[in-house]
């Protein structure tokens, strides 16, 4: 692998001036500067090239730039842009129809549309206290939910979500995440730990401190995204959606990641076999056009005229751009993620097979995780050198990006065929077999320091 020598000049420049004026607080991994895209390859403002693994935080379901949706972008703009979520147009209404025919539930489907995933959460909470008359809600640990106010109370991935801006929402509980992995609760003989988390839920939070009738929701990524790309229990959800039942309880999924396609289905929790109350949703949904949606059961739509809204709710570009993109995904897509997402999936076990710095590889469709660890007794999350191997992907043209303490995760365009996984997948390999390297190197380097005293 020639490394690239990154950023350049141009993108140089440009990273400065950006330094200049925009906030601080966005969490950029590494100089990466977007000139354009096509599908999963995307080219910087020097002129290099990429593979694209990371689709913009799994967002450019479509790939970059798709032509039908950058067809259907423009003839919308030609017509109008904006009208307000104070009138109705025929884009928003087809959308909202789509919705209710793909939604995870039986019943028919009403749909609230968001700008974002945070504002789609934001909707899914003021609806589940809304129709139950209730407070409060339960999150998992390492959750990600959005960054607002209301959303970021249930985020529970990393602190600095929350380090300066105490107080937040009241009313918000989190356990552990049922993480087969990385288990944090005590299993009894002949439990799994979906099992330990559910015992868990009702004999210590429910039992203990919050009485199960006061809880309005349940939150739950059904695949853990930023928290690392986890994959709970094959039962733990229909254990979940039996308590939820039992209490009447809205059962929240959040599938603004995991959501649209990428695992191969529609709705990542319908991998599970349970249907929940609510969806939230946006990301993968228009191809990178601002869009999301909290959907939810018909009956449980309770809250009336004016009790929410917003200005750009519905926006015709955005609508526009998600019809055509269901479309696509329907009809191409969603096939191609099971079996792309299969082809990688085995391919990186293979990898794992000789790269001892792997300690797990997890994933449906393509939601991918690979975690790494210091050895694969202790599991301790080999935080630096994952960072190590993202930033040596990106020098060898792959754009990833990390996830939980030290996870990579591969959640390409749902339009990835194999050779394009290919490519990637050997620059990858490259990328941990030179930090694998340099590790050993240091290493020998740190003991003959230590011989010589
Ligand atoms: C599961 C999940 N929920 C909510 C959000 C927040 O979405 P947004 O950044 O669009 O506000 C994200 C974003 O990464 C997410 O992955």
């Amino acid at each position: 692998m020639k490394p690239l020598n990154l950023p350049g000049p141009i993108a140089k420049r440009l990273i400065e001036r950006d330094q200049a004026v925009i906030s601080p607080s966005y969490p950029r991994g590494y100089p990466f500067v977007m000139d354009h895209g096509r599908g999963v390859e995307v080219w910087d403002v020097d002129g290099n090239r990429f593979i694209d693994f990371a689709a913009g935080i799994a967002v450019t379901s479509t790939g970059h730039s798709h032509p039908l949706v950058v067809k259907a972008i423009q003839e919308q703009a030609e017509k109008f842009i904006h009208i307000s979520s104070d009138f109705y147009h025929s884009k928003w209404i087809e959308l909202a129809e789509y919705l209710d025919l793909i939604a995870p539930f039986q019943e028919d489907a009403i749909s609230f549309m968001t700008n974002s995933g945070t504002e789609s959460v934001e909707a899914a909470l003021k609806l589940a206290r809304h129709y139950t008359g209730r407070s409060q809600f339960i999150a998992f640990l390492g959750g990600f939910h959005g960054r607002t106010l209301g959303a970021v109370s249930l985020t529970a991935s990393k602190p600095h979500y929350h380090r300066g801006f105490f107080p937040l929402m009241n009313g918000v509980t989190h356990i552990p995440f049922p993480d087969p992995y990385r288990p944090v609760l005590n299993m009894l003989p002949g439990e799994d730990i979906g099992t330990a988390t559910i015992r868990y839920l009702e004999e210590e939070i429910f039992g203990k401190t919050i009485p199960a009738d006061e809880v309005a929701g349940i939150i739950i990524e059904p695949i853990q995204g930023e928290g690392g790309y986890i994959i709970p229990p094959k039962d733990f959800f229909i254990q979940l959606r039996e308590v939820c039942t039992r209490y009447g309880i809205m059962l929240i999924a959040d599938e603004i990641q995991a959501g649209i396609g990428r695992t191969g289905k529609w709705w990542s929790i319908q991998n599970f076999g349970v249907e929940p109350d609510i969806v939230t949703t946006a990301k993968g949904i228009a191809s990178g056009m601002p869009l999301g949606a909290m959907i939810a059961r018909k009956s449980i739509v309770s809250w009336p005229k004016g009790s929410h809204g917003n200005t750009y709710g519905g926006n015709p570009l955005s609508c526009a751009a998600a019809l055509v993109t269901l479309d696509l995904i329907e009809n191409e897509f969603l096939e191609n993620a099971s079996i792309t997402g299969k082809y990688i999936l085995n391919r990186l076990q293979k990898i794992k097979e000789k790269h001892p710095s792997i300690g797990e590889v997890r994933g449906i469709g393509l939601m991918i995780g690979v975690e790494f660890v210091t050895d694969p007794i202790s599991r301790k999350p080999a935080i630096e050198f994952r960072n190590r191997v993202e930033q040596l992907a990106f020098e060898g043209g792959l754009l990833t990006l990390g996830c939980g303490r030290s996870v990579i995760r591969i959640s390409p365009a749902l339009c990835i065929t194999e050779e394009e996984a290919e490519e990637g997948l050997q620059i990858f390999e490259e990328a941990i077999t030179i930090a694998e390297t340099e590790e050993e190197v240091t290493t020998s380097k740190e003991a003959v320091s230590i011989e010589k005293g």
